[in-house]
């Protein structure tokens, strides 16, 4: 037995890994603003296996609470934080302050206050495995994109530092590499310096569909056995 909580998965590569961990058997609590049709009709045939949170990741208040989470816990525990927001995409000076604050507020605040509710509330005796969806720019700069780089770099060394303290969970920070999701979409739309290669990506059909590459991410970080690693 095993249960996910797994953050927004209305569509991109969230809506893909519900739909391979929903395939594989799992017991899923998703977390976002909205959802497919398909995944509500699924909790409604399924409450004891899928439960879905509505939460606005902005707002620490809608998040759930560790009682909530101690509730639907059963068996390895696992965490995704797949959520994310790309913009604002502009130079620091430019920065609309209130899209700043959500991004900080999404990336990094939800992921941190989630597992801080996760590990109180995970079955202590059981298994478990939080990962974090990264991305490449939280090593390296790219112009326009300070804010997400900023928070998934953050976020990152909050991970690191939950490793250190508990050896006994499989802690990962996932970059997932580019992938045909509407944050493409939002780049190919925004005003940056290497713009032309996103949308280069795009017209050269480089961009990975994301079932593929929740497919990769479930094959080695879900599925792979902890012990042994
Ligand atoms: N796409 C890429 O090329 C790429 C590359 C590297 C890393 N990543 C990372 O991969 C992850 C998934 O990205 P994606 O490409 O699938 O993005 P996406 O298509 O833009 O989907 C983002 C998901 O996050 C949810 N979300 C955004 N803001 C939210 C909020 N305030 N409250 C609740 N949910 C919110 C969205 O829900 P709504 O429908 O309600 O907006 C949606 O389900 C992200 O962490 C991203 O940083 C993506």
């Amino acid at each position: 037995m095993r249960s996910v909580v797994l953050t927004g998965i209305s569509r991109g590569l969230g809506a893909a890994l519900f739909a391979e961990l929903a395939g594989r058997g799992d017991r899923i609590y998703g977390i976002g603003r909205r959802f497919t049709d398909e995944q509500l009709a699924l909790a409604a045939a399924k409450p004891n296996r899928i439960r879905l949170h509505e939460a606005e990741l902005a707002n620490p208040a809608t998040l759930p609470s560790a009682d909530a989470l101690r509730e639907f816990l059963i068996g390895e525990s696992v965490l995704i934080h797949n959520a994310g927001v790309v913009e604002p995409v502009a130079p620091i000076g430019q920065l609309p302050e209130s899209a700043l604050r959500t991004t900080v507020g999404v990336n990094l605040t939800a992921p941190m206050l989630l597992t801080n509710a996760f590990v109180a509330a995970r079955p202590p005796s059981e298994a478990a495995r939080v990962l974090f969806i990264s991305s490449g720019a939280a090593h390296r700069v790219l112009e326009g994109w300070s804010v997400y780089s900023a928070t998934k770099r953050g976020a990152e060394m909050f991970f690191d530092a939950l490793a250190v303290e508990h050896p006994d969970m499989y802690i990962a920070n996932v970059n997932p590499g580019v992938m045909d999701t509407g944050m493409q979409a939002a780049l190919r739309g925004a005003e940056f310096p290497d713009r032309d290669r996103f949308i280069g990506l795009h017209e050269r059909g480089e961009l990975p569909a994301p079932a593929e590459v929740a497919r990769q991410i479930i094959d080695e970080h879900v599925d792979r056995p902890i012990t042994g690693e």
